[in-house]
């Protein structure tokens, strides 16, 4: 599945990563440079200088502008060339692309398309990321993959018994039943565990003297964000009929933007609401997050090298594990054609 979905919001960053100076990317192919204002605005625009094409994110921020480093060109928030060294005039028109921007929890969002369909209601549910009543690590993996190959990952949890047997992964995940729903340009996945050992993960953040029946229930929200709810809960203790008080509750929330068609930038919270105060458990579970999805960006980079190498009359075949991935592709193929 080639191509970029334009009209979208995308992470082009973690709200941690801009500070002071400027950050250069590239989000669907295009070069990007984000910089904030003195008053702490997030600001994108075209990471090329409009005089002599040097990357704006090789100069620096000087108040609210970012000065190109060859010959000093000022832009403004909006790209707006507001200063030219040695001469009073700007040539008119002078100025570079600037992207819709907002910072909502904890992430610097792009719409790398048209300005005039950015509308922030679009941006999707990730308030677990930076609401009082969750703790959630965070992390940042470059990926040398196709951004679908990723998605494609998270909607078959499947996999999770196989590459994270440390973390994750536990018997009896392949053998439990999917139930797949489409919901617009929404696609639910829920599996549901019942009564076997929890995974090491699990075990080590949570007090379960047993078995347990554990969840998980995935929302792909088009093109390329997933939320995880996953968990565990005493076996029999009814966690399936809503009862959770027994068990334990995290947030797993991924967002993925293509960066070319063989690499993408992976932003990911794990969220959780219990135990708030625990750094250790915060440690343990941040470790275990990390360990987990190194695993699958090694998996990745390997799938798209095999890609790349396989024959134009090479076929996979599907399996009734991908009912979600399949359902998800349909989706973006629809949006692709869409904007093509
Ligand atoms: S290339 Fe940017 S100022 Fe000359
Ligand atoms: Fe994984």
């Amino acid at each position: 599945m080639s191509g970029f979905i334009k009209n979208a919001w995308y992470v082009a960053a973690q709200s941690l990563e801009l500070a002071d100076s400027v950050l250069g990317r590239v989000i669907c192919g295009d070069p990007v440079v984000m910089f904030r204002t003195e008053a702490g605005e997030p600001a994108i625009l075209e990471d090329r200088c409009c005089h002599r094409h040097l990357p704006l994110s090789l100069g620096k921020r000087v108040g609210d502008r970012v000065q190109c480093g060859y010959h000093g060109l000022e832009f403004d928030a909006d790209g707006v060339c507001v200063s030219v060294p040695g001469q009073s005039r700007v040539p008119p028109g002078a100025g570079v692309r600037s992207y819709p921007t907002v910072e909502r929890y904890r992430y610097i969002w792009i719409w790398p398309g048209d300005p005039e369909k950015a509308n922030p209601d679009l941006i999707p549910d990730y308030h677990w990321n930076n609401d009082p009543g969750w703790v959630s690590n965070t992390g940042y993996f470059y990926v040398e993959s196709n951004h679908q190959l990723l998605v494609d990952n998270l909607l078959d949890l499947s996999h999770v018994q196989f590459i994270h047997a440390t973390t994750l992964g536990a018997d009896g995940v392949t053998d439990a039943p999917l139930n797949t729903t489409r919901d617009g340009d929404r696609v639910h996945i829920d599996r549901w565990i019942m009564d076997m050992p929890p995974p090491a993960m699990f075990a080590g953040a949570g007090d379960f003297p047993g078995d347990v029946d554990r969840w998980q229930l995935i929302t792909w929200t088009a093109p390329t964000h997933v939320v995880i709810d996953v968990g565990c809960a005493n076996a029999g203790s009814g966690a399936r009929d809503g009862n959770r008080d027994q068990g334990i509750t995290i947030y797993s929330n991924h967002t993925i933007t293509p960066e070319t068609e063989k690499s993408c930038h992976y932003f990911w919270h794990h969220a959780r609401n219990y135990r708030l105060d625990d750094e250790e458990l915060t440690k343990f579970l941040a470790n275990a997050a990390e360990t987990a999805f190194g695993e699958d960006v090694d998996i990745l980079a390997a799938q798209q090298c095999s890609i790349d190498t396989a024959g134009d009359d090479w076929h996979g075949i599907d399996i009734n594990a991908d009912a979600g991935v399949l359902q998800a592709r349909k989706i973006v193929g629809g949006l692709l054609a869409g904007e093509a």
